[in-house]
């Protein structure tokens, strides 16, 4: 039969990356994705190629789906501490019942899956670097749990299917990815370290983190050696050699020639080094990356300086709820310009100061009973604050409780 591929969160950032591959390499395939986490300009390429399909799909709900394939790559799940933090719900759900879904469409078609986990399964690790033996220390309940424990259910799940049902399974654990066509917004690392620095602002490092960083081209290569396998996995994908989240700063302000790097203490898990055994990799896939950090990141900052949003920020109008109308003398209308949802929240709390515990934690995030949409949109439901906003809008602050 010939090669058709099922890729769920094929319209993401390695999503687009791996569908254009197979494609190249003459594969049919069909991508299934909610598109939760907004919407890539190189999912437009990919629609104008005759063997591409997109289907818009909750991947947490079963698929009504009727055509072989060859192969299923899961890669569906928000990721990125915006979405997340703001949806830990989804999260476990995308890594539990999206996961079961996606083994349900292989185990019909006796297809090889390959399932993505994550570092993250290792948690705060007390052994570095980190084999595929070592089982991990990971906080069940904090603020970025869900993630953590979703990544350790799809593992799970799949070693369940393989033993229970056959199904031939194969889960990769990446590192952290980066390249051209990252999401802008959703706060990973090098994609916000390379928009600060183009905008010629501040790159926070906090604490003395370390990070195995993978260039997109050498992973994609890695996921694809791995769907041709058997190998059951798990199998560590990143770079050997890991990067203080302080060098990876002072390299992208060079390499952009702007931006200033500022050092403030870690607050959660910043300061966590995670960095790969890559033994497996190696010895199972033949693959070891290939890409020099320097060559990575001058392709991403080319590629995002390409795609810079414009430097003048939206007109932001907002609609201040009746509730709120004491509370803000005046006008029921409010006006200000700002780049993003997070900026013209933050600008109507220190205006009007009454406002700050009813819209962002001490931590500056959205307090959990209000909700801010961006005209029928909550912003919850796209990037949260890290929002891009580029044409003048209205913003709907909607407190959910009474008194909020
Ligand atoms: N990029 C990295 O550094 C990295 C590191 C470790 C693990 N991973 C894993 O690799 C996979 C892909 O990551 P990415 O960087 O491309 O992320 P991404 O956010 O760019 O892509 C994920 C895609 O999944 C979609 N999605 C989310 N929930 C869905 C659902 N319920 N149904 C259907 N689609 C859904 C989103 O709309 C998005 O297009 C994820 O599973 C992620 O956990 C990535």
């Amino acid at each position: 039969m010939n090669e058709h591929v099922l890729v769920t969160g094929g319209a993401g950032f390695i999503g687009t990356h791996l569908c254009s591959a197979l494609l190249k390499r003459g594969a049919r395939v069909t991508a299934v994705d909610s598109l939760t986490a907004g919407r890539l300009p190189a999912l437009d390429d990919l629609q104008k190629h005759p063997r591409f399909t997109l289907i818009e799909h909750d991947i947490t709900q079963p698929l009504d789906w009727s055509e072989p394939v060859t192969g299923v790559m899961h890669l569906a799940s928000p990721i990125g501490p915006a979405h997340v933090r703001n949806h830990p719900v989804r999260t476990l759900q995308a890594g539990s019942s999206g996961t079961v879904n996606a083994l349900e469409i292989a185990r019909r078609y006796r297809a090889r899956i390959v399932l993505a986990s994550s570092a993250e399964v290792y948690g705060e690790p007390a052994v570095q670097p980190q084999p595929e033996t070592y089982w991990g220390n990971v906080d069940p309940t904090g603020p970025m749990s869900g993630y953590a424990e979703a990544k350790r259910f799809l593992e799970a799940m799949a070693f369940a299917y393989r033993r229970e049902y056959g199904v031939n399974t194969g889960i990769i654990r990446p590192f952290n990815v980066y390249g051209p066509g990252m999401l802008r917004g959703d706060r990973r690392v090098v994609a916000a370290f390379v928009e600060a620095a183009l905008a010629d602002g501040e790159l926070t490092v906090q604490g003395n983190g370390v990070r195995s960083l993978c260039y997109i081209d050498d992973f994609v290569g890695a996921l694809i050696t791995m769907l041709d396998s058997d190998a059951p996995g798990p199998i560590n994908l990143g770079a050997a050699s890991g990067t203080s989240i302080a060098d990876l700063a002072e390299l992208v302000v060079e390499t952009a020639g702007s931006g200033t790097v500022t050092v403030v203490p870690a607050r959660h898990a910043e300061g966590t080094t995670r960095c790969p055994d890559i033994t497996t990799a190696r010895t199972v896939l033949g693959w070891a990356p290939t890409t020099s950090l320097a060559d990575g990141i001058r392709a991403t900052v080319e590629a995002m300086r390409a795609t810079a949003p414009p430097a003048r920020g939206a007109t932001v109008e907002f609609d201040v709820p009746t509730a709120w109308l004491t509370l803000v003398p005046g006008a029921a209308k409010l006006r200000c310009e700002a780049a993003t949802v997070g900026d013209a929240l933050r600008w109507l709390t220190e205006t009007h100061r009454v406002l700050a515990p009813r819209l962002l934690s001490p931590e500056g995030e959205l307090v959990p009973w209000t909700n801010v949409f961006l005209g029928d949109t909550n912003v919850r439901d796209i990037d949260g604050l890290e929002t891009a906003l580029s044409d003048d809008v209205t913003l709907t602050v909607l407190p959910a409780m009474a008194g909020g």
